[in-house]
């Protein structure tokens, strides 16, 4: 998979791709991470890439012609590809603007954008961009939460992230997103391992009975407990089979209890 990452600031993603599993991705051949300055693309003596907004007020905001050459310099050959004789779909590369106005990214966007083999990224930078990059340029706005970063770097590089350990190849184990929280719609249970007693304090005892019906069944168990008590808007969006409602109606016997 490809990222194509237009910024102002290339060095912020450095050392992220130089380390573990995006390291390796890279290495394998898996991950292509593509670096544009965005002030490469600016054509006057000064390299200005951002100017005072119309209308007054503070702050400074991306000027256009910079962002626009980039991006069209880069996925020219991409985006404007027409449909071949022999129906292949055209590769089309979606261009995603950073910003904390796009529409939220969560796991279900991640697998969502693990489909493509390309991706173009746009990071801001001070006040906001030119109006017209988000309406003429850019395919879709994504924000990673409710808070507002300095830029769209770090939220570049979270969904990079989310998005290449879905890659078929890119995690040692190749089940291991799809048990992951979020990818089931509940939280993950507990992890334990060696050794059994560490200060006192024993693994379940289920965990080391061998019995894996068992083990499952205290693993779905946990897992729901926690959603429940940790994430409950989440269950509001997950699919129940009758034994999890069992599990469920359980729990709330012994909180009414308690
Ligand atoms: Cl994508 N960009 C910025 N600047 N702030 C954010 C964000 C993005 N997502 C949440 N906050």
């Amino acid at each position: 998979m490809r990222f194509d990452v237009f910024t102002l600031f290339p060095a912020i993603f450095d050392s992220p791709l130089k380390e573990s599993i995006l390291k390796r991705a890279i290495d394998a051949g898996l991950l292509e991470v593509y670096l544009h300055n965005i002030r490469d693309y600016t054509t006057d003596k000064h390299h200005i890439t951002d100017d005072y907004p119309y209308g007054g007020g503070g702050g400074m905001v991306m000027k256009p012609e910079p962002v626009f050459a980039a991006v069209e310099s880069v996925l020219q050959s991409a985006n404007s590809q027409q449909p071949s004789a022999l129906s292949t779909p055209p590769l089309t590369v979606p261009i995603i603007l950073l910003t904390p106005q796009g529409r939220p990214f969560n796991q279900a966007v991640a697998w969502e954008l693990s489909k493509f083999d390309r991706v173009a990224m746009l990071c801001g930078r001070y006040e906001g961009f030119d109006e017209r990059i988000r309406e003429q340029l850019v395919t879709d706005e994504i924000s990673i939460g409710d808070y507002v970063l300095t830029g769209g770097e770090l939220a570049a590089l979270v969904i990079l992230d989310a998005v290449i350990r879905l890659k078929p190849g890119v995690l040692g184990d190749p089940g291991g997103p799809l048990d992951d929280s979020h990818s089931t719609g509940l939280l993950e249970y507990p992890h334990y391992t060696r050794p059994p007693e560490f200060r006192g304090w024993k693994v379940p005892e289920v965990l080391l009975s061998g019995d894996h019906a068992k083990i499952e069944r205290w693993r779905r168990e946990q897992s729901l407990w926690r959603t429940v008590i940790r994430r409950p808007d989440l269950l509001q969006q997950t699919e129940l089979s009758d034994s999890d409602r069992a599990i469920l109606a359980r729990l709330e016997d012994q909180q009414l209890d308690s």
